[in-house]
């Protein structure tokens, strides 16, 4: 059944969780772009297109014109984070951007953006100290002081819909529990303050009560807890995660379905990064740090399959590390070794040295996810988004399924998603069509 799709009218309010570098760089970006001052490069909904119906057909409109997606002119932020900084502070701090070229221009609109006090628990984040914070640590407070920000922003911005994005830092590692089963057991544990229940679960626990769209870009747990996942069913908002795919895990999610598909064997994988910002300085303590490697370990065995290619995959030896290195600020490098083996397990050697930068990369898949999660909720569809899959390291996806890692069939299957949903065919690529006529 092809759902039907409200139109994009009115005002989208885009909270943040979090205005360090990728919001500030996020917001900026959006503002500057309206502008005409820049241009949205790595974002599918302003610069892709997408075919429809047959190759010799000749539709490929952009995918911005084909759905109905909000117009970035619509679009009005707002932000938690326990630094008081306003958007154009932690712009400038972050680094990322020039300020002459980029911040100055725009500089109104970014004073405008002052975060509001923060559900924040050190606890969580043990690397960050700073006040402007709801002053209490009591989870059922907090819960509450985020939903009446929710209700204040959305009235006093005037906005139709509301979307909100963690990209607030990552939180220590928790692993999901019986605090997390069921809504009774998630109450209670709130009111005993269990410390199972970190900030981020709040945040996602009151967008859902509210009936905000909630997208995870880091690796916390946050939202992909079995009473959240219900809850959003039954509420019908689209969530989606964890952890955005921007640099080293972009570039492994290509080359390895590559060696897989090429039958090409693989002995080790080596990753390391080097990064200077404040993301870089928190994942230096290893309860932070603990919660991504998850993330990132994860792809490659999904990925390989070693229980079915045991001789090709069955003995990898993969190792990641994030060192904190400060001269580098937000350019971070990513290195990677590869060692494989091909004919007659004859060994051959990949080096792969990504000199990103990482808000810069996260930007735009920050600008789709929350555009794509407002379009979800315009054709109803609540729960997982697997088909923003694209967009994340540790794609969240339904209980017993294994998640889609390979960055193209995630592509094929975002796209067939916008195709389904506007009643256009799927593309299934197996082009008979052409050739039966001879
Ligand atoms: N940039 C990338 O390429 C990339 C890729 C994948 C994931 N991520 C994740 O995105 C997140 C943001 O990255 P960043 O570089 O902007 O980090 P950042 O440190 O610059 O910004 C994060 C901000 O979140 C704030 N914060 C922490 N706890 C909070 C809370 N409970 N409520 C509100 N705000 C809170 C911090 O004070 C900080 O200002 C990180 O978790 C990072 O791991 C980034």
């Amino acid at each position: 059944m092809t759902p039907s799709v409200a139109p994009a009218t009115g005002r989208l309010g885009v909270l943040t969780v979090g205005l360090g570098a990728v919001s500030s760089t996020l917001i900026a970006g959006v503002e500057l772009v309206k502008k005409g001052l820049g241009q949205p490069i790595g974002s599918l909904t302003q610069m892709d297109t997408i075919r429809l119906g047959k190759r010799t057909d000749g539709r490929t409109p952009l995918i911005k014109e084909f759905v109905p997606l909000a117009d970035l002119n619509d679009v009005v932020f707002g932000a938690w984070d326990p630094f008081p900084d306003d958007a154009y502070v932690a712009a400038s701090r972050a680094g990322v951007l020039e300020g002459g070229k980029h911040i100055e221009q725009i500089s109104d609109a970014l004073r405008d953006v002052r975060p509001m006090k923060a559900a924040f628990d050190r606890q969580y984040v043990k690397r960050i100290d700073a006040d402007n914070t709801v002053g209490t640590i009591d989870k059922r407070a907090m819960l509450n002081a985020i939903r009446e920000d929710i209700n204040r922003f959305r009235e006093e911005k005037q906005c139709d819909r509301l979307v909100m994005l963690w990209a607030a830092s990552t939180e220590i590692f928790i692993e999901p529990g019986p605090a997390h089963q069921d809504i009774e057991s998630f109450e209670a544990a709130i009111d005993r303050n269990d410390p199972t229940i970190a900030p981020s679960m709040l945040y996602a626990y009151a967008a859902i009560l509210e009936g905000v769209p909630f997208a995870n870009g880091a690796p916390n747990l946050t939202v992909d807890i079995p009473v959240l996942r219900d809850l959003a069913v039954e509420r019908r908002v689209p969530i989606s995660g964890k952890d955005f795919k921007t640099g080293q895990t972009l570039i492994k999610t290509v080359i390895g379905p590559m060696l897989r598909a090429r039958m090409l064997g693989l002995s080790g994988w080596y990753s390391t990064n080097i990064l200077g910002n404040r993301d870089g300085e928190v994942l230096d303590d290893p309860d932070n740090f603990k919660t991504k490697e998850e993330s990132k370990l994860g792809v490659l065995e999904d990925i390989l399959d070693p229980n079915s290619f045991p001789e090709l995959y069955g003995d990898v030896y993969h190792k990641v590390r994030i060192n904190y290195y400060p001269p580098r600020g937000d350019n971070k490098e990513g290195w990677d070794n590869i060692d494989i083996f091909g004919w007659l397990g004859y060994p051959m050697q990949l080096k792969i040295d990504f000199l990103c930068r990482d808000s810069i990369l996260a930007a735009p898949l920050a600008l789709d996810l929350v555009l794509f999660s407002d379009l979800a909720q315009r054709a109803g569809l609540g729960g997982i988004q697997e088909w923003l899959s694209f967009y994340y390291k540790a794609p969240m996806v339904a209980p017993g399924l294994s998640p889609e890692h390979d960055l193209f069939v995630q592509l094929a299957k975002l796209k067939n998603t916008l195709r389904w949903m506007m009643g256009e065919d799927q593309i299934t690529h197996l082009g008979r069509e052409y050739y039966d006529g001879e």
